[in-house]
């Protein structure tokens, strides 16, 4: 009798070919989406600063951006608009002459099989910088949802194929959905932001989309990072409003959510969003020679994947499809 067990696990990690042939989590271009935040009134693309390698783009500058996805062989993105004026009622975020639609329409000229995401949410376009319209001092929940239907309208009746709700409002699905129905855009999908933690790994985002709340947190409606059922019933909520999608945000430090909705909702596709501060701690461990900044982010996706996630926003959306091309 052997002193060794039957199954030796190392047989088949002995070469590049054989771990490849048994390799169980494969990231694909296919997989990925590229956000892109469009700026209404720069000229020029402008880095941000917490982000390296990322910049906000001018819509003129736009056709460009998407020519370099596409090459790469990315065909997703989603769109931050920062628009020129910001109010208390979000006026700008439900104008069909807005950053958004004009970026819709611009990407779609250049790129007619382009999938093309809105994420729908007023901190860019409020003045106080929060998700949703106040009232005494708080975020009210009502009063915000036909404000996020009718920005969702704009972007559908702009071209867009799918509206991606993140300001965490009860109700918002639904209130998306009617809306679209009602408007015509049956055809238009939700990728619902489900569980979206108030998290601090948000913060180099915000920057990039000018969007840092004037007074408080967002804490009174994103989720409490130590919930974890409440995150399985938010997608279900979602699910159960009509979202053709979810999402797990962020996506690294909530690798539990992302398994445990997949086996809860199996029947939805399921994203995760790799977010700012994910993409920043790599680069900036990277820029000081402390992280191989290829390695780190694909074993991160790959990670982000493997926990059950058919789909992944990164900022690393391009690069990655470069790297996975080599
Ligand atoms: C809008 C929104 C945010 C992000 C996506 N949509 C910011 C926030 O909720 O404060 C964050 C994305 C990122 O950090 O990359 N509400």
């Amino acid at each position: 009798m052997s002193h060794f067990p039957h199954r030796r696990l190392r047989r088949l990690r002995r070469s590049s070919a054989l771990r490849t042939l048994f390799r169980e989590t494969r990231l694909s271009p296919s997989d990925l989406i590229q956000p892109i935040f469009v700026v209404e009134n720069e000229a020029a693309a402008v880095p941000v600063a917490s982000m390296p390698c990322v910049s906000r783009y001018a819509l003129a500058e736009l056709p460009r951006r998407i020519d370099q996805i596409r090459a790469a062989g990315v065909r997703s993105v989603l769109l931050f608009g920062i628009p020129s004026t910001k109010d208390a009622l979000a006026s700008a975020a439900r104008a069909m002459d807005s950053v958004v639609p004009r970026a819709i329409e611009t990407c779609r000229r250049s790129a007619d099989d382009l999938v093309i995401i809105t994420d729908v949410c007023v901190c860019s376009y409020t003045d106080h910088g929060h998700c949703g319209m106040i009232a005494n001092g708080a975020v009210e929940n009502d009063t915000t949802l036909p404000v996020l239907a009718e920005m969702a309208v704009a972007h559908a009746r702009a071209g867009a194929d799918i509206i991606a709700p993140s300001a965490m409002m009860d109700g918002q699905v639904a209130a998306i959905r009617t809306a679209l129905d009602t408007a015509g855009f049956a055809e238009t999908a939700i990728l619902a932001y489900s569980a979206k933690f108030a998290s601090s790994f948000y913060g180099p985002f915000r920057e990039a989309a000018d969007s840092t709340p004037g007074f408080g947190d967002r804490r009174a409606y994103q989720m409490d990072p130590a919930n974890a059922r409440e995150a399985v019933a938010e997608a279900r909520m979602d699910a159960e409003e009509g979202a053709d999608a979810l999402m797990v945000k962020p996506a690294l430090p909530y690798l539990d959510r992302i398994a445990e909705i997949k086996r809860e909702l199996p029947d939805w596709p399921l994203a995760a969003y790799q977010v700012s501060g994910e993409y920043a701690m790599i680069a900036a461990a990277a820029a000081r020679g402390w992280l191989n900044e290829r390695a780190t982010a694909l074993e991160s996706l790959t990670a982000i994947k493997r926990a059950g996630a058919d789909l992944i926003i990164t900022y690393y959306a391009d690069r990655v499809a470069g790297w996975l091309a080599e």
